[in-house]
């Protein structure tokens, strides 16, 4: 199994910023901890972070025909992007959203996800354990379909 997974803006600043919010571990760290995570589940993995929308667009079309699932954190985009919406619609790969934090006890605004809307589930709340729980469900998710 082939999996992407992508972060979004300002998760490169992880450990960083609002560490009340989104905790003390690194970006680095949390890449380390998802290629250990696949390497355990016989997952190859690309991890991919971007601040650019655009970038995030071309990444998910490049996963077509070459991956077999998405795991997604799309930051802030996750709010007002109905380009990475369409773009996971165009590829119609089976994509897991993630957010550390719990966006529905934040503000109003991040309540709503676009990309959320083509996604098969959406984990928050969970920290970087959230990740390792996307790409448990994803790995069911794609053998059930096999
Ligand atoms: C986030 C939640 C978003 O609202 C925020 O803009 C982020 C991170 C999370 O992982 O909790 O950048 O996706």
């Amino acid at each position: 199994m082939n999996l992407l997974v992508l972060n979004g803006p300002n998760l490169n600043m992880l450990g960083i910023r609002e560490p009340d919010i989104y905790g003390r571990t690194t970006y680095a760290d949390l890449v380390a901890y998802i290629e250990a995570v696949c390497a355990r589940e016989g997952i190859a993995v690309k991890c991919y972070q971007s601040n650019h929308e655009g970038a995030l667009v071309d990444a998910i079309q490049d996963a077509y025909q070459k991956m077999d699932g998405i795991v997604i954190n799309p930051g802030a985009y996750t709010h007002t992007s109905v380009a990475i919406l369409d773009a996971l619609k165009a590829v119609a790969l089976p994509a897991v959203e993630v957010h550390l934090s719990n966006i529905y006890e934040r503000e109003e605004f991040r309540h709503h996800s676009y990309p959320g809307l083509a996604c098969v589930k959406t984990i928050y709340g969970h920290g970087i354990k959230g990740y390792e729980e996307a790409v448990l469900y994803l790995k069911d998710y794609v053998e059930r379909k096999a």
